[in-house]
């Protein structure tokens, strides 16, 4: 089979991002493949797809009509389609788009390559998009990390069942990796040089690893043990869910100093009654009550948050509830979006009275006010010292490195180019709306 040069496309989350650094490191162990940076040039392309909102499912649908065009010019070219559309859509894809060679799932993405090949010794599509519990995991290649920062799959799936939201049926119910596997893993990106981890998962906080003595690992526990590991100095992790942030984790903030000043969790809502109809189960207080407590332990801890604006039936005043909370727990960073009807799911169902131009307006009111928000934070850095990560040469002005700090701003200041991949104190001098600049201390 010809598989040398693959294109990968990908949408979605952190986890479909993973999801392809691994397909990627599959295509090059099994066929020594090389990526290229045109469809036209590639032997395999694959994309993976999002359909977490109507806009990112009907990408694909445009891409693919695209990718029909380059394949004329490629015979023997193989499209695959992965990730949360193709698991929805299974067989579905190959009927709609019946130049689409293999159809995988998010967790079948480990079978690419056999299905690689089945399609070509078969000549007919091949579609798995099965759900074998972590059976991915066992079979992916070694992590090559590139740089000082790596993700790390933690759990997989979701339980949860948001009324308006797709995942727990594109992803499965939620399953946690051992928690040895996962401490091997971290272990070997440490020795590969990472010095900060991202532990991914769609609700991290309701990991429950096995232990090899049969019990099962809280989150927290986790934390813990990744806390002892030498050469590790910082972790990170996302998405975590407010229903299950433990006193356990809480307190976990207080005795371990390599958890970033950083948290994202996503809130929704600040209305009871529409946190209720998201089946989001926690109120508005209940949200708040654990950001104090986070704060008693930790004063000056970021809080990033997610907000889905116009969910069926929201009214103007339920709308300001949201903004009132944006106020009083000040976010850092905010991922909003406008509701979007997902077929299959409970709130598709609900009568939804409220204009899509009044929505857009109740959207940028809510962005704009976490942007002022996000710029007094900034503010406030002036003057202090911050713990980065040096992630390369800034992108622009000649001499100066780009860090990352805990609450994700970048840092631009002038040091010598031994310093990428290493973590430094830099001082903030100065705020731009966008960056930060600062320099170096001992
Ligand atoms: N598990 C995470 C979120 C994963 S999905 C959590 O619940 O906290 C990422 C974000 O997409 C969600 O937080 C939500 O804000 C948004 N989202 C999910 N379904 C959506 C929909 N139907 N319309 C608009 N936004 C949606
Ligand atoms: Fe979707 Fe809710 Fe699960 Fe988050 S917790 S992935 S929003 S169902
Ligand atoms: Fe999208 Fe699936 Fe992630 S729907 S947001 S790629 S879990």
């Amino acid at each position: 089979m010809h598989a040398k040069k693959f294109y990968l496309r990908s949408f979605g989350c952190q986890m479909n991002d993973y999801d392809t650094s691994r397909m990627a490191d599959l295509l090059r162990e099994r066929f020594g493949a090389e990526p290229v940076s045109t469809p036209e040039e590639a032997d395999v392309v694959v994309l993976n797809t999002c359909s977490i909102r109507e806009k990112a499912q009907e990408k694909v649908f445009s891409d693919l009509g695209r990718l029909r065009e380059a394949k004329k010019s490629h015979p023997g070219q193989i499209i695959a389609v992965g990730g949360c559309v193709a698991s929805q859509e299974g067989e579905g894809i190959v009927k709609r788009s019946p130049w689409v060679d293999v159809v995988f799932g998010p967790q079948t993405l480990h079978r690419l390559p056999d299905l690689m090949e089945a399609r070509v010794r078969t000549g007919r599509p091949q579609v798995d998009v099965s759900f074998p519990e972590l059976e991915k995991f066992d079979c992916l290649p070694k992590r090559q990390p590139e740089g000082a920062a790596a993700f790390l799959s933690i759990m997989e799936g979701c339980s949860k069942y948001c009324s308006y939201c797709v995942v727990p049926y594109t992803r499965g119910e939620e399953i946690s990796r051992p928690m040895v596997d996962v401490l091997v893993e971290a272990v070997q990106l440490v020795d590969a040089g990472v010095k900060e981890i991202t532990l991914l998962g769609q609700n991290v906080n309701a990991y429950r690893g096995q232990t090899p003595e049969g019990d099962t690992a809280d989150f927290a526990l986790l934390l813990e043990y990744l806390s002892e590991i030498e050469g590790l100095e910082r972790i990170r992790y996302t998405t975590s869910h407010p229903r299950e942030f433990t006193p356990r984790l809480i307190e976990a903030y207080a005795r371990l100093p390599k958890l970033v000043n950083h948290v994202h969790l996503p809130v929704q809502a600040g209305s009871d009654r529409i946190l209720a109809a998201m089946k989001r189960g926690y109120t508005a207080l209940e949200y708040k009550s654990i950001i104090r407590r986070l704060r008693a332990v930790r004063p000056d801890i970021s809080i990033a948050t997610d907000f889905i604006v116009g969910f069926p039936g929201e009214t103007e005043a339920e709308f300001e509830e949201t903004l009132r909370l944006q106020e009083e727990v000040g976010f850092d960073a905010s991922y909003s979006f406008i509701y979007s009807p997902r077929p299959g799911t409970p709130a598709a169902r609900l009568p939804d009275p409220v204009s899509y131009s009044e929505k857009l307006e109740r959207l940028q009111r809510l962005q704009s006010a976490n942007d002022q928000c996000a710029r007094a934070i900034s503010e406030s850095m002036l003057e202090s010292v911050q713990r980065v990560l040096v992630v390369g040469p800034a992108r622009r002005g000649e001499g100066l490195l780009s860090a990352r700090t805990d609450n994700n701003r970048i840092v631009n200041f002038p040091g010598p180019l031994e310093l990428v991949d290493r973590m430094v104190n830099v001082r903030i001098t100065d705020v731009y709306p966008h960056t930060l600049g600062g320099v170096l201390v001992e």
